[in-house]
């Protein structure tokens, strides 16, 4: 049986993350080792890593607003897919941004992606807005939106008996 982890990304990591981007994602889609390497760094992003028996398998990259989380950048290397490693990253995109009382966690994803948009909407995203043009002309994207409850201050009950 394989192990999956799921852990925040080193600059040591930088070229497989690269490597990822590279096989997940069109040319005009992908960020650049650069890119990469500053989200490494930034203090208002992280990049995580999906890590299958020693093996990066996948990565994350995630913009921290003043009121969300917004998933950047997600992909899994092919031979890796359909084993819970995707699934498993955004779990933890929506729990880190419970954990930072965030009030919901956003992603842009390809409208024509019918697959994509209804695993998303697995998650409990719901459709926001539609985005013309955002990846190139007629290639439109939908804004998707997990609206995550405040969590309850101390000694405050949930008013169940
Ligand atoms: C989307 C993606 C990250 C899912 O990763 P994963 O590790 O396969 O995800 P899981 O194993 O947790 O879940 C598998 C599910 O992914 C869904 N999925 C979404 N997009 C998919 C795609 N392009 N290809 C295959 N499966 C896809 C399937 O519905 C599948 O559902 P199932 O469990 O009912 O079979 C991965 O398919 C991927 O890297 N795709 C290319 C890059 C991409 O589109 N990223 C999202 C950009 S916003």
């Amino acid at each position: 049986m394989s192990t999956l982890t799921i852990r925040s990304a080193q600059p040591s990591d930088l070229l497989a993350i690269e490597a990822i981007e590279k096989r997940c994602f069109h040319s005009s889609r992908r960020s650049s080792r650069r890119a990469l390497a500053h989200s490494l760094r930034s203090p208002s992003q992280s990049v995580w890593v999906a890590v299958v028996d020693g093996e990066t398998a996948g990565a994350m990259t995630l913009h921290h607003r003043a009121r969300s989380i917004r998933i950047y950048s997600l992909g899994v290397l092919p031979p890796f897919r359909g084993s819970g490693a995707g699934r498993r990253l955004v779990k933890m995109a929506i729990a880190l941004a419970r954990t930072l009382g965030m009030p919901a966690v956003v992603l842009e994803a390809d409208r024509r992606n019918k697959v994509l948009v209804g695993w998303y909407a697995r998650f409990g995203f719901e459709l926001d807005t539609v985005l013309k043009d955002y990846y190139s002309p007629g290639r439109h994207a939908v804004r998707m939106r997990l609206a995550l409850r405040p969590a309850l201050k101390g000694g405050q009950g949930c008013g169940c008996s």
